[in-house]
């Protein structure tokens, strides 16, 4: 007997025997041969929950999206492996890969680079919301209220077709969104959105052009940029796209569940974490340069301090996109014709962690953030806004999980369990006599 195509349930079930009873419990198996236990019956037949706090062993849907063998240190989106990926598509061939599996033809790819490219401006009393904000907002709730407020714009998108369009309209409008409120944080000019330019170009124009004077993107940081969201495009079921698929589960709107997925981003655990990188090799340049002494203070337990940048989750092994972004890192600074401080403390950090027992020991490697906050900074843009980016790349991988969380028959309202540790029942007592 071999697995059944429609349930994936594989002939073996695994027994659990509890208060004198036993219970056969389904296996699954994904496409890659990962094995995992169905408890949906658990508490039915037996009244057991189970607790697995930051969700470690918990799988919470099956999804055909993206793949990471965390052991062997493998990403493929849809099957195609990161590293090609990277080398030799852009970044919305891979949006349009996550969100219909299959790589577009040419035909199709141009045809949503035309919709994305038409819908990138936003309706002028849009663009007044950023006028609203503080200057001196953090971009990321600004972003993620931005795309909230999206929904106070736009139809509830509760059909597929409505949805796919306010796909296409979200992927159009972050750039335009991020580059908003980064203009905003700095008092210039808000720059519309050029149709004559590739995704990531428009970008960079955006941010970095001004009324004042012509602006040409460097085309190696326009491809470097591209790169960056190419990586950081999906990441099956980490906190922020849980978060999209957990609001989504609820049947909230495609713009409430980003917005809340841009928010769980924010963390620094998370997305965070860029920023915090640069910051911690900007502290380690400030104060003696010395790579060492941090470690040393990353691996004592009476310190809070981590090494910004490494371990994962999944990952006990080298982030396959952090060793591609560690080569772009060195192309990007070659272009600039220079050297930077910053790089050399991370390589030296990185040097002598993975060799050290306490990381070794660990299984703790650099992950996507350890190195992208590097090239942020030679393409200008601002250490607040790293998460941003990080956003903008994750984007079509939220977008495509909603998607298939919404066609799913299996999909239910997310809610979990937990075993309650508070008060037993006891009597009221008024504190004031009425
Ligand atoms: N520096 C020092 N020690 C660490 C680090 C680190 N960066 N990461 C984990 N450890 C230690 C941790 O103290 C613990 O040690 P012990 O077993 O002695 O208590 C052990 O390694 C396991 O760590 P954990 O916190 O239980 O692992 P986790 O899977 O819950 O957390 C993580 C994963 C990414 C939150 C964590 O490695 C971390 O905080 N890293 C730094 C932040 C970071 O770079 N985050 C970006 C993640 S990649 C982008 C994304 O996908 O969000």
């Amino acid at each position: 007997m071999t697995k059944d195509a429609a349930t994936n349930v594989v002939p073996e079930g695994v027994e659990l025997v509890y208060d004198g009873k036993t219970v056969e419990l389904p296996l699954v198996e994904g496409s890659e041969g990962e094995r995992g236990i169905d408890i949906r019956k658990l508490r039915a037949e037996t009244g057991l929950i189970t607790i697995d706090p930051g969700y470690v062993n918990t799988g919470s849907c099956s999804s055909a999206i993206t793949f990471i063998d965390g052991e062997k240190g493998i990403l493929r989106y849809r099957g195609y492996p990161i590293e090609e990926l990277a080398e030799h598509s852009t970044f919305l061939e891979v949006a349009w890969l996550l969100l219909n599996g299959e790589l577009p033809t040419e035909a199709e790819l141009a045809e949503f680079t035309t919709e994305v490219t038409r819908h990138t401006m936003l309706h002028e009393d849009f663009g007044r919301f950023f006028d609203f904000m503080p200057k001196n907002a953090h971009p990321m709730p600004v972003c993620a209220a931005a795309v909230g407020a999206l929904s106070t714009f736009y139809r509830e998108a509760n059909t597929d077709e409505r949805v796919q369009k306010a796909i296409v309209r979200l992927i159009a409008k972050m750039p335009t969104m991020a580059a908003y409120s980064y203009k905003h944080s700095i008092g210039q000019p808000r720059m519309y959105p050029r149709n004559d330019l590739d995704y990531s170009s428009n970008f960079l124009y955006m941010m970095f052009g001004n009324p004042c004077e012509a602006f040409q993107a460097d085309p190696v940081f326009a491809r470097a940029l591209d790169l960056l969201l190419i990586l950081h495009a999906d990441h099956e079921q980490n906190c922020s796209t849980s978060t999209v698929r957990m609001v989504g589960s609820s049947q909230a709107s495609l713009y409430a569940s980003i917005s809340s997925g841009i928010m769980a981003l924010w963390g620094p655990l998370h997305g965070g974490a860029n920023q915090k990188v640069i910051e911690m090799l900007e502290r380690i340049a400030r104060e003696d340069g010395s790579a060492d002494r941090f470690l040393n203070r990353a691996k004592d337990r009476d310190d809070t301090t981590r090494l910004m940048g490494f371990g994962h989750r999944v990952y006990k092994n080298y982030d396959p996109r952090a060793a591609i972004l560690k080569t772009t890192c060195k192309d990007v600074i070659e272009r600039i014709g220079g050297s930077s401080e910053l790089l050399d403390i991370a390589m030296r950090l990185e040097e002598i962690a993975l060799s050290d027992e306490y990381f070794v020991e660990r299984r703790l490697y650099p992950n996507v953030d350890f190195y992208s906050g590097i090239i942020y900074q030679v393409l200008g843009v601002p250490v607040n806004m790293f998460t941003v980016m990080f956003a903008l790349g994750r984007l079509p991988g939220w977008l495509a999980q909603f998607l298939e969380l919404r066609r799913d028959p299996a999909n239910r309202i997310g809610r979990p369990r937990q075993i309650y540790t508070g008060a037993t029942k006891r009597k009221y007592k008024p504190v004031k006599k009425r």
